[in-house]
């Protein structure tokens, strides 16, 4: 049996989010938010596990240096621009009671030459950037005023984040988006395996028990998918709950 799988994401469209927070991102991508600019040159997504911010942070630097630099991008819906461009960047996977002046240095070191990106920007990943000390997120606050890059972080936990770093920071909240925003790219699961998909209120119910979690909320949809191929059904009437 050919089982069914989940199309990664590659645009804005294919994420379930907050209106406010596709409205922000959205901005950035139709460059009527200023960005990088008036010393704002972070994008910091938060929210609990499994919401996407991970794979989101991840294609940011191509859908941002794409609507800067590919004349077609601002010809297309935000929500749709896809990476044309393949910039370079770097991703840091920050890990407790990492040195905090290594990592400064580092990330010093790697921007501090012109970048090759069609934009121009050098992009810096710092996933988990909570998991940094006080300490090592002031020194990385410090090299927030550097021109030419953009920082891209996630977090479990805004509180955790140093105050000045949210402020030079777009924040993007990724938890728990209207159940209604879910429904379309759930649905295209059951279609792409050629399947009838399950009842707007079956879907529903999905949502709402995985609390938000892309994760949890896949894994029941791929897994009552795949139980119908396996019966040789055309369609799908029920998710069980099994990770939520
Ligand atoms: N919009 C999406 N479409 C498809 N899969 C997604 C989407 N968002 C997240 N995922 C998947 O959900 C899982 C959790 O996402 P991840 O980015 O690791 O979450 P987080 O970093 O918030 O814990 C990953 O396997 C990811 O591929
Ligand atoms: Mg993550």
């Amino acid at each position: 049996m050919k089982t069914v799988k989940v199309q990664q994401p590659t645009r804005l469209q294919d994420f379930a989010l907050q209106p406010t927070s596709r409205y922000k991102l959205e901005s950035i991508l139709d460059l009527t938010l200023p960005f990088p600019d008036n010393g704002i040159c972070g994008i910091v997504l938060y929210g609990l596990y499994g919401t996407g911010k991970t794979t989101l942070a991840n294609l940011l630097p191509g859908l941002i240096d794409t609507a800067k630099s590919d004349p077609n991008a601002q010809n297309t819906k935000p929500s749709l621009i896809v990476d044309t461009t393949q910039p370079y960047f770097d991703v840091h996977a920050c890990a407790q009671g990492q040195n905090g002046t290594q990592l400064t240095q580092l990330i010093q070191t790697r921007t501090q030459l012109v970048s090759f990106n069609n934009s121009g920007y050098h992009f810096v990943i710092l996933d988990e950037v909570d998991n940094l000390t006080e300490a090592a997120q002031a020194g990385l606050k410090a090299i927030m005023n550097k021109p030419q890059v953009i920082f891209i972080m996630t977090t479990n936990n805004l509180d955790k984040i140093d105050n000045g770093i949210e402020n030079r920071s777009v924040v993007i909240d990724m938890n728990m988006p209207p159940v209604g925003n879910w429904l379309p790219i759930l649905r295209r699961v059951y279609t792409d395996a050629q399947l009838t998909p399950p009842s707007d209120a079956a879907l529903e119910q999905v949502v709402a028990a995985g609390r938000g979690s892309a994760r949890s909320i896949f894994t029941d949809v791929v897994m009552a998918a795949n139980q119908a191929k396996k019966a040789g059904q055309t369609g799908v009437s029920n998710v069980a709950n099994l990770r939520s």
